[in-house]
């Protein structure tokens, strides 16, 4: 069996048959063929590893490169996707041996942390990696929100084609990768790949700043605006972007647009009915994972006050015996110590992402912490729920 990176190009011989029978109807049209060459561009900068025998693919993974804020500290990120093994060479451990190496090789290329969307949350538990919640749905017709209608709010927000909004909107996304916990964004060559989707893009502005864009599309007249993340930078931001979609009233029955844990639908009208959904199933519909790859990386993160000491065994990259301490609000990793708590990496990956605290680190089996360890761990690593938006 051998083991390679491949190029871009290389892509749609090899990856493209094992993930399109993976992920999409098949058998597939040849026009599918075409469209993922045409595309290769975009994937210059991933990293494309697959296993092969005899000269046939049958297995492969890849990793886009994207920067995320974790608690207020922007790091090079490992966005895992297209994991994926012929049919026939399920079950061997190709994948495994895949993985393994991609993690090590984008650690070592910098990514102090890594993300991915799984079918199944216990496979990649075995890699180190641990949940983080999927977004939220708010649905509700645009009648509720009618006292925005006419209000006179500091702002305006322009209707755009994705194409033509695609710059305001790259720059919204890296603002808000420097002020919101868990928000990720591609390099710029994949992210090209958003530049022409066929959607409407909505713009808030005040005083010429972005303070909100919104990606949708109306599927059809007296039905359904359906739009994507609500980006804002604040509650301007949402009000304007809100108010356009209220000036919807007549035209579509409904709007469902993508939340964060964090909003409440429910308080941005007094009249408002609302449907707010987390809707989490396998093996299509998972929230996200995460996991550290990289623990000095982590020294500068934005902390609450405490010094303990923990374990983490049996990991290739993070594994040791690490200090954490606070020092003027900032994460000091140093190595040794005496411990007074073993977790797994999804168990402290699970703190550092502010999904869980130490005594449901404990509960959910992703560590073992000694009563001393809790106080401290609790106060350094404040419940904080991410909010992740690249989606691959
Ligand atoms: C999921 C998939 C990639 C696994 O590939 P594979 O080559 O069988 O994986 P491996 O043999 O390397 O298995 C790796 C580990 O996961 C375990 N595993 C494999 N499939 C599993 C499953 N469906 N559920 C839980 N564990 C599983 C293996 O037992 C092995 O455990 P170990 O190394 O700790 O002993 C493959 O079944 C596939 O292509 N499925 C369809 C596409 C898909 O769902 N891809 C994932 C998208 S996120």
């Amino acid at each position: 069996m051998d083991f390679r990176q491949i190029s871009a190009a290389e892509r749609t011989a090899t990856m493209f048959p094992l993930t399109s029978y993976a992920f999409q109807p098949s058998p597939w049209p040849a026009a599918d063929e075409e469209r993922y060459r045409e595309r290769a561009r975009f994937n210059e900068t991933a990293v494309s590893l697959i296993a092969e025998e005899d000269g046939q693919a049958l297995a492969a993974v890849a990793a886009y490169r994207l920067r995320q804020n974790v608690r207020g500290l922007v790091h090079d990120m490992a966005g895992v996707a297209s994991v994926a093994s012929h049919p026939s060479a399920r079950r061997r451990g190709l994948v495994r041996a895949l993985l393994e190496r991609l993690l090590g090789q984008m650690r070592e290329e910098g990514s102090a942390v890594s993300v991915l969307y799984p079918f199944r949350p216990s496979f990649y538990a075995r890699f180190g990696f641990v949940g983080v919640p999927r977004y939220r749905t708010a649905t509700f017709a645009p009648e509720g929100l009618g006292h925005l209608v006419r209000a006179e709010l500091p702002g305006e927000v322009e209707r755009l084609a994705m194409v033509d909004g695609f710059d305001a909107y790259t720059q919204l996304t890296h603002r808000l990768l420097e002020a919101r916990h868990g928000f990720s964004v591609f390099d710029a060559t994949r992210a090209e790949m958003f530049r022409d989707d066929e959607v409407w893009l909505a713009v808030a502005r005040s005083e010429g700043e972005v303070v909100g864009a919104v990606r949708y599309r109306i599927n059809e007249y007296g039905a359904d605006l359906i739009a994507e993340d609500l980006l804002t930078t604040g509650p301007l931001g949402r009000a304007l972007l809100l108010q356009f979609f209220a000036r919807h009233v007549d035209q579509v029955a409904r709007v469902s647009v993508t939340i964060s844990t964090d909003e409440v639908p429910e308080l941005w009208g007094t009249d408002l009915a609302v449907t707010t959904e987390g809707r989490v199933s396998h093996p299509r519909k998972g929230g996200p994972m995460v996991r550290v790859l990289d623990m000095p990386a982590l020294s500068g993160t934005p902390v609450g006050a405490g010094d303990v000491t923990i374990e983490i065994p049996d990991d290739e990259w993070v594994g040791g015996v690490w200090r954490l301490s606070s020092e003027g609000g900032r994460l000091v990793v140093a190595k040794g110590g005496n411990p007074a708590a073993t977790l797994t990496v999804g168990g402290f990956s699970a703190l550092l992402y502010g999904v869980l605290d130490p005594v449901e680190v404990f509960t959910r089996g992703l560590g073992v912490l000694s009563p001393e360890a809790i106080a401290p761990l609790t106060s350094l690593f404040p419940r904080q729920m991410p909010y992740i938006f690249s989606d691959f």
